[in-house]
């Protein structure tokens, strides 16, 4: 039921000394109910206080759904294992947006759309000079992304459901495009232009690995692991990163510099960096006779020491796509004829970790973050790049919640306020009275 225009099924009552408040509650077609505080200011003077929202529905939604308890990912109602192992991102992409899986015709026309939108203006390509080779791919794509406000800005009224989706499919296509060539950039390589007749990800691995004097064959494993690591990736309801993108978006800043916003967000360790965070720790870590020795450390309240890719906000389960990525991460290693001595680390330390009391009495498991680094190294990927490949996933996904955002009709700019404990109004001191 749509919650604001469905009837309240019941109500929460607020008592403050001899006050009493009644609030609505609603229920979504699955998970908590929430209790509508869009009244609270007004009525009791009073604001809630909820630092890292754990307890705040922000928005309500139809996309994504998480049961952090159960460690289940539905999108638009399909459970992720299902959407990795029988279909494909740009299916996934197509679900997200339109809220259906599409029929034969439908994908076919998808395909096409964002097939023809996969270049970039030749301009862009003067953007990269401007930044040191060795800048971290993740800073080059902030700068790129919001840059390509400056190529559609004024062709992007998000008032219009046209350009709407335009931009979505603009987003969707061009991520991989320029994130192939943050990475070229970085390894002084020429730029390699999209190819119309490679499937999403074996274009993307082309536009990676193939230079100028060869021809490049996609390996078909490979590809077929990097468009699962995509659907794994897409979208993840409202996470740090997808939230900045709804706040962005509810000033009515363009969906480019949304995403952009977004991109930022994600980069940081205890989200989307975590990917890099997991593997660089992996690599300290080194040999499994060290695992007890970070173990201990990650217990300890004084040492800043966390396992990267372990622990969840709202998994307090496995997460589903973590089983996933594992399986990706043999299919890759298995193909590739490699042995990677971190992979024995990571299993042994997910062991160690999910019979240690202190993992268990905290729900911390692994997530999807754990084994993706591994995984993507083997495939050929330098560290650096693995949050970018987070964030061509995630783009879909931050497209499809502005996009919801925007066609709100009760979505309003987003404004939190505080609890105030600085100075209390106090007069300008002169400097010849200062101490
Ligand atoms: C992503 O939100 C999303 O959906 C994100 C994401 C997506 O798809 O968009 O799923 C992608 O960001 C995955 C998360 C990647 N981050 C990491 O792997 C970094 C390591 N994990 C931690 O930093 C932590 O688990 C967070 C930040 C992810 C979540 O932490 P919370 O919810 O803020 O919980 P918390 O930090 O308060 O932890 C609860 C307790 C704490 O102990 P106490 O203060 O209660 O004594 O668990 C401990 C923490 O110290 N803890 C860990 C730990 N994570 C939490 N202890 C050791 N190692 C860890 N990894």
């Amino acid at each position: 039921m749509d919650a604001q225009s469905g009837a309240n099924i019941k109500t929460a009552k607020l008592t403050l000394g001899d006050q009493s408040w009644s609030f609505p509650v609603y229920e979504g077609t699955i998970g908590p109910e929430v209790i509508d505080v869009s009244k609270l200011y007004a009525e009791t003077g009073r604001f809630t206080y909820d630092p890292g929202f754990t307890s705040t529905g922000a928005c309500e939604s139809k996309i994504t759904y998480i049961d952090g308890d159960e460690g289940v990912l539905l999108y638009r109602g399909y459970p992720i294992e299902d959407l990795a192992e029988h279909g494909d991102f740009l299916e996934t992409c197509y679900l997200l947006l339109y809220g259906e899986l599409p029929n034969a015709a439908q994908k076919a026309d998808f395909v096409d759309r964002v097939i023809h939108h996969t270049m970039v203006h030749e301009q862009m390509s003067r953007f990269f000079q401007g930044f040191r080779r060795d800048a971290h791919p993740m800073a080059v794509m902030v700068g790129c992304v919001g840059a390509l406000s400056a190529f559609y800005h004024d062709s992007t009224d998000i008032t219009d459901p046209t350009q709407r989706m335009i931009a979505s499919i603009r987003m969707i296509a061009k991520m991989p495009t320029l994130a192939a060539m943050a990475y070229k950039y970085s390894v002084g390589q020429p730029f390699i232009y999209p190819k119309n007749d490679l499937d999403y990800a074996s274009n993307f691995l082309r536009m990676c690995f193939a230079v100028p004097c060869e021809e490049y064959k996609p390996n078909p494993v490979l590809a077929r692991a990097m468009d699962r690591i995509f659907t794994l990736h897409a979208d993840h309801e409202q996470n740090a990163s997808t939230s900045t993108v709804r706040l962005a978006g509810s000033t009515g800043a363009n969906p480019f510099a949304c995403i952009a916003a977004g991109i930022a967000c994600l980069w940081g360790p205890a989200h989307g960096g975590a990917n890099e965070a997991a593997l660089k720790m992996l690599g300290e870590i080194g040999s499994v006779d060290r695992i007890p020795e970070y173990i201990k450390r990650s217990k300890d309240p004084n040492d800043s020491f966390r396992l990267m890719g372990f622990g969840h906000r709202v998994y307090k389960n496995y997460d589903p796509r973590a089983k996933i990525m594992q399986k990706t991460c043999h299919e890759v290693l298995h193909e590739l004829g490699r042995n990677d001595p971190l992979l024995d680390v990571a299993m042994e330390l997910e062991r160690i970790a999910l019979h240690d009391d202190y993992f268990i009495e905290k729900k911390l498991y692994p997530n999807v973050d754990f084994y993706s680094g591994i995984t993507l190294r083997a495939m050929g990927f330098p560290t650096a790049m693995f949050t970018v490949l987070f964030a061509l996933a995630r783009t879909v996904g931050w497209i499809v919640q502005w996009k919801e955002m925007i066609e709100d009709p009760h979505q309003k700019l987003g404004r939190p306020r505080q609890l105030y404990s600085g100075a209390t109004r106090r007069d300008y001191q002169p400097m010849s009275r200062r101490r």
